[in-house]
């Protein structure tokens, strides 16, 4: 009898982690989809400037390391998905900085920094 129980008992945690696990791959993935999703709405406006124009990598090179997860993460800057901020405010942001953030309007050009306001605000409320 005991020894049942102990079975029943580890099976059920073993189906917990498994759940645990399992759910948490799925929100990783749902999670990196939703900035691809939020990019190739983007992209195609730019690439009338560039090429194979991609949100993404301009955010990489240069937001990464204060705002992770393309966005979606807190570092030492916030997080951008969901902000309540208006494209203009972005673009103002994204240009002049606000201590820390350095402005990036000497390194960026004005349609660089408008495709990574529209990239931000097409992102949504998601939290990684
Ligand atoms: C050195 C770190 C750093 C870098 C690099 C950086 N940021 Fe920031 N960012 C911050 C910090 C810190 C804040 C919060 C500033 C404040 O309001 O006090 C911020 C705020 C913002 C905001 C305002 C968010 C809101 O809801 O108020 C936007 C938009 C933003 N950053 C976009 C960008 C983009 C786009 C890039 C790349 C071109 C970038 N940042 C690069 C640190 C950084």
């Amino acid at each position: 009898m005991l020894f049942n129980v102990s079975i029943t008992r580890l099976t059920h945690i073993a189906f917990m982690t498994l759940c645990a696990i399992g759910i948490n791959i799925s929100v990783t993935h749902a999670e990196e989809d939703v900035t691809d999703i939020a990019a190739a709405q983007i992209n195609p406006k730019y690439t009338q400037y560039k090429e194979n124009f991609s949100v993404k990598r301009l955010f990489a090179s240069r937001c990464s390391w204060c705002h992770q997860g393309y966005g979606l993460k807190e570092a030492d800057g916030p997080r951008l998905s969901g902000t309540d901020k208006s494209k203009e405010y972005i673009i103002e942001q994204i240009a002049y900085g606000k201590s820390p953030m350095p402005g990036f309007r000497k390194q960026l050009k004005p349609w660089q920094i408008e495709a990574l306001a529209d990239y931000i605000k097409a992102l949504p409320d998601v939290e990684l």
